[in-house]
């Protein structure tokens, strides 16, 4: 198999996970990767790179691992500008919202809901996305639901089961009548299709009880739980997720100390998605707060029509340096390997021999640019297993 060296790094963040204690990003400096396949075979210093078939310059520039965008929403159709523009005119964003999506998911065939879909993919890859999960929740009925999988299940191995994004508008009267739906037919239909299980556990929408049924019935089909945890309000999402085991509680932004201390004592992941704050006007999550206890962190774009429409990473990396107390390193180590470890995942967010090729290539000389310069188009590379998919 040939191989293919990228030489003459400026900064390359390799995340490699035995330096964590004392350099979490392993950067090396004026550095080399030797691809081969769709897998990295080596990284080190330019001068030591092995002889290959392939040179690719750099240019002096920062190559990172592909972002891990571990939390998104990316099956449904219509958007909601009149809901964003009366939010920015005052108005609170609710979980009710949803139903609009839900509304125009339903009434919209497959090829649209496809094609929407491949149309965010190529948004995010063109930023840096080379590992994205997705999740249904703009269907809740069983065909819908399935349908959403089985469409997500074509673009990605993550993909989660959201039945329990809200009550169906056909359940307004009936909410144990939704959640038996959910944990019986609507799962067996959907298991199939999906790796993880999801609730959203919150006001308006499912509480500690019925989030706990609903996941415990997803493990029990083999899927693996994840939460919408402490979004909108204090709430039971964390203390649950971390009985349960969940890979990540996400959004985390209303904790408690018990909250924290929980996270901190738990392999549950904290996914902070300063996109939805950003896009409701609301407070940001601790990423601080969190970081100092101990706490594994995540960042995601949570990219959906209604609370958080934006496929960005590096968006939300300026965000969380800007806005959450995150450190640059920080905030670029939660978008790649805090991501992969939101999925129980050691094989992508790192580069290290044996993890995928999936690289990102900055016009800078540096990963700290991405909160440095907000809001620039800075990924000028991008190789998903192996191949170079954006130049
Ligand atoms: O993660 N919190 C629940 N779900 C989404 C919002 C979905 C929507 O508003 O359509 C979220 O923010
Ligand atoms: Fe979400």
């Amino acid at each position: 198999m040939s191989a293919t060296v990228i030489t003459n790094i400026a900064t390359l963040v390799t995340n490699d996970p035995s330096l964590r204690d004392t350099d979490p990003l392993g950067l090396v400096r004026d550095a080399a990767v030797v691809i081969e396949g769709d897998r990295v075979v080596w990284t080190g210093e330019s001068s030591k790179a092995p002889a290959t078939d392939n040179r690719v310059d750099a240019g002096g520039r920062a190559v990172l691992p592909g972002f891990v965008d571990s939390h998104s929403h990316l099956v449904f159709a219509g958007d909601r500008t009149e809901e964003f523009n009366a939010r920015m005119s005052g108005r609170p964003y609710s979980a009710g919202g949803i139903r609009t999506t839900v509304a125009a998911t339903r009434a919209a065939g497959d090829a649209e809901l496809e094609a929407n879909l491949t149309r965010h993919l190529a948004e995010a890859l063109r930023q840096g996305t080379t590992t994205f999960e997705t999740k249904s929740g703009y269907g809740l009925t069983v065909e819908d639901e399935a349908r959403a999988l089985r469409l997500a299940a074509r673009h990605t191995e993550e993909v989660t089961y959201l039945g329990a994004h809200i009550v169906a508008p056909e359940f307004a009267d009936d909410p144990a009548g939704y959640v038996a739906l959910v944990t019986g037919d609507m799962l067996n239909a959907c298991a199939p299709h999906a790796r993880w299980i999801d609730v959203f556990c919150e006001k308006g929408a499912f509480d500690g009880d019925q989030a706990r049924a609903i996941l415990t019935a997803g493990k029990a089909k083999g899927l693996h739980p994840r939460i919408h945890a402490n979004q909108l309000s204090y709430g039971p999402g964390v203390q649950l997720a971390v009985e349960l085991d969940a890979a990540s509680a996400d959004h985390c932004t209303h904790l408690t100390d018990a909250d924290v201390d929980a996270l901190a004592n738990s392999s549950t992941v904290a996914t902070l998605l300063p996109g939805a704050e950003f896009s409701t006007r609301a407070a940001w999550p601790d990423a601080r707060r969190l970081l100092d206890a101990g706490v594994t962190v995540a960042l995601s774009t949570d990219c959906n029509p209604g609370s958080s429409f934006t496929s960005s990473v590096p968006f939300c990396v300026a965000l969380a340096v800007r806005d959450m107390g995150m450190t640059p390193d920080e905030a670029v180590w939660a978008a790649t390997a805090g991501g992969a470890a939101a999925l129980r995942r050691t094989d992508v967010g790192r580069l290290v021999p044996g993890a995928y090729a999936d690289l990102v290539l900055l016009d800078a000389p540096s990963h700290v640019h991405l909160a440095y310069r907000p809001g620039v188009p800075l990924v000028t590379g991008v190789w998903r297993r192996g191949v170079r998919e954006v130049r």
